[in-house]
């Protein structure tokens, strides 16, 4: 029928462009590091477990490994684009939190005084998310993923490498999913409070 012949011809039409990107190395990677093009706020709502990571300093990596887990937690996600975003980091039997408003603008946010910008990049994987940390005006790029899952399909991480392949960054590295992640932060338990200046020494300098 013309509709299958049209079905057919689409489709021979997308392998061909797929084939076509798949031996062309630059575009590959223009289409392996695509910001998203469209957000749903609202997708975001709850706790992400970061699975892995790379940095653009070296020198932070040795201090990024030593952590156990890690992870971001979106909420208050309203009409307004004014949305919370929260972090907590578990290192040597710590948790550190850091809570921030941000202000998200189409597939980006900026927080830190404007001094860092985060945008979402695409991913294949159907319950991740990965942002790209531009701090400091592209001083330093920090690229994570995060998923509600703590562990992905080999499939999954072999994308994220060749993400990272692509901006020229070191290897990932991959977190611990048996670590526990840190409790819920809740205001009324003192331990469990925002640490500034802890998130300020490792993501920041
Ligand atoms: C949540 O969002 C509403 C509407 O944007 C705002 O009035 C309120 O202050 C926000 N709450 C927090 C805790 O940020
Ligand atoms: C975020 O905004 C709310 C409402 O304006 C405010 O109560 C809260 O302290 C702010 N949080 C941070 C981390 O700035
Ligand atoms: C950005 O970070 C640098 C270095 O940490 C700091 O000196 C500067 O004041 C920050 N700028 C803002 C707007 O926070
Ligand atoms: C995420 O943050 C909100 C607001 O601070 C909090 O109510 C909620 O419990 C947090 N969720 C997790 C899983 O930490």
């Amino acid at each position: 029928t013309p509709l299958h012949l049209a079905v057919l011809a689409a489709c021979s039409i997308v392998l061909l462009c797929l084939t076509s990107v798949s031996h062309s190395a630059p575009l590959a990677c223009e289409n392996l590091v695509r910001p998203l093009d469209q957000l749903d706020p609202h997708r975001l709502e709850g706790r992400w477990a970061m699975v892995a990571g790379s940095l653009s300093y070296p020198p932070l990596i040795e201090q990024f490994k030593r952590r156990d887990s890690a992870s971001a937690n979106f909420s208050n996600i309203t009409a307004e684009s004014v949305i919370v975003f929260s972090r907590s980091k578990h290192l040597e039997n710590k948790c550190y939190y850091s809570s921030y408003n941000v202000s998200l603008e189409g597939n980006r946010f900026t927080f830190y005084n404007g001094n860092i910008t985060t945008t979402f990049i695409h991913t294949s994987c159907h319950d991740c998310i990965l942002m790209s940390f531009d701090v400091e005006s592209g001083k330093r790029l920090h690229f994570y993923l995060f998923s509600r899952r703590r562990q992905l399909e080999e499939k999954e991480m072999e994308e994220f490498r060749a993400q990272v392949e692509c901006l020229n960054m070191p290897p990932p590295v991959v977190l611990d999913p048996t670590k526990e992640l840190c409790p819920e932060e809740t205001t009324s338990n003192p331990a469990t409070q925002t640490d500034e200046k802890s998130e300020t020494m490792t993501e920041k300098h």
